[in-house]
C-alpha cells in the first residue's frame, strides 16, 4: 500500500492528542513531522504536550516548536476546555530522550513538503498562524502542497462565540492567508466535528480494557466534562481527528464545495468562515471542500480500535 505523507500542525490540546495517536495508527498514514502552535494552550505546553504524546505511544516523530502568538491579536487560550497544562491536567513524562529540534515550524515544514512535491497533505488542527508563517516566507509552498485539510471554521454556527469556532477566531488573519492560498482546502468544521463524538460509554469501555492509551484518554477528556455538561452536550466530540480520519477514510464523510472567506474586522462576527453553500449571493470562487457528515457508528469504532492499538 502507498502510504499518504502527512504533516501535522497541532495546539496540543487534548483532541489533538487523540488526533496524533490517530495519524499513528492508521496504516493509510506516513505521519512525517507534526509542528506546534498556540492555541487550546500555549505554546510551551504545545510543544512539549507533543513530545509526551511520542512517549506514550513510544515514538519518536520529529516535533517542531512554531508561533508563541497569534500574527496580530492577543493570545487567546482554552484553558477551561483543556486545562491549564493542556491535556486536562493529566501528567504525562517526556521522553528521556526528548529530541529538541533547533529548526522552526516554518522551515521545516517548507523542507519537507520540497522533498514530497504535490504529495504532502498538510492537517492543521490549531490556529492557522504557522501556516501562515509558512506560506508568507515561502510563497511557493501552497503549490508544492497537495492539499489542507484542516480542523477549523463552521458554515453553521461557532463556539467560542456565536458566529466563529476557537481555531479561525484565535488567529482569523492567518486563516484568512490560508484560505486564500490557493491550494485545495478540505474545511472540516464545527458541522461534522460535532458530530464525531465519543459516549461516556465507549471510554468506560476503552479504559475498562487497561489500555495505558485508552486510560489516558479518557482522563484527559473528562477536565471538559463538567464544561460540557454544563452545556447540555452529551459527547466528547473529536474534533482534530476528522482531518486524520478524513484522509484514510474519506467514503465515511460527504461534504459540498464552496466558497469560504474569513470575517477579519467584524466585532460581533470575527474570525466567522464565512461560507455560500446556504446563500443565494455567490462568492465569486469555490476555495474548499466544506464536510457536512460523518458516519460517527464507523468513525468512533476505527478511533476506539487504534486507540486501544498503542
Ligand atoms: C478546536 O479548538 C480546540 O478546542 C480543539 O482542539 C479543536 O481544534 C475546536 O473548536
Ligand atoms: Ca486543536
Amino acid at each position: 500500500m502507498t502510504r499518504i505523507p502527512v504533516w501535522m500542525d497541532c495546539d496540543t490540546g487534548t483532541d489533538d492528542a487523540v488526533a496524533i495517536m490517530l495519524a499513528h495508527k492508521l496504516e493509510e498514514i506516513d505521519l512525517l513531522g507534526i509542528s506546534t502552535v498556540c492555541g487550546n494552550t500555549v505554546q510551551d505546553n504545545s510543544f512539549l504536550n507533543t513530545h509526551r504524546i511520542n512517549e506514550l505511544m513510544g515514538t519518536a516523530y520529529p516535533v517542531y516548536r512554531g508561533a508563541e502568538k497569534p500574527l496580530c491579536i492577543p493570545l487567546v487560550t482554552a484553558e477551561y476546555v483543556h486545562g491549564v497544562n493542556g491535556l486536562g491536567d493529566v501528567e504525562l513524562p517526556l521522553p528521556k530522550n526528548m529530541e529538541v529540534r533547533q529548526e522552526s515550524a516554518w522551515d521545516a515544514l517548507y523542507a519537507c513538503a520540497k522533498e514530497h512535491p504535490h504529495e504532502l497533505r498538510l492537517v492543521p488542527t490549531g490556529p492557522l498562524t504557522n501556516i501562515a508563517i509558512a506560506f508568507t516566507k515561502y510563497p511557493d509552498l501552497p503549490g508544492l502542497l497537495h492539499s489542507i485539510t484542516l480542523m477549523g471554521g463552521s458554515a453553521g454556527p461557532g463556539n467560542i462565540t456565536p458566529a466563529a469556532e476557537f481555531n479561525i477566531f484565535a488567529d482569523p488573519q492567518a486563516a484568512d492567508i490560508v484560505f486564500r492560498c490557493g491550494a485545495p482546502i478540505v474545511m472540516c468544521g464545527l458541522d461534522v466535528t460535532t458530530q464525531a463524538y465519543f459516549e461516556m460509554e465507549d471510554l468506560d469501555e476503552m479504559a475498562a480494557t487497561g489500555s495505558k492509551a485508552a486510560v489516558f484518554v479518557k482522563a484527559i477528556l473528562m477536565h471538559s466534562y463538567k464544561v460540557l455538561a454544563k452545556y447540555g452536550v452529551k459527547g466528547f466530540c473529536m474534533h482534530d481527528s476528522c482531518p486524520v480520519m478524513y484522509l484514510a477514510h474519506p467514503e465515511l464523510f460527504a461534504g459540498e464545495e464552496a466558497g469560504v472567506a474569513v470575517e477579519t474586522r467584524g466585532t460581533i462576527t470575527n474570525g466567522k468562515t464565512v461560507t455560500d453553500l446556504y446563500s443565494d449571493k455567490q462568492f465569486p470562487f469555490t476555495n474548499a471542500l466544506v464536510i457536512l457528515k460523518v458516519d460517527r457508528e464507523k468513525f468512533i469504532r476505527i478511533l476506539k480500535s487504534a486507540i486501544l492499538s498503542i
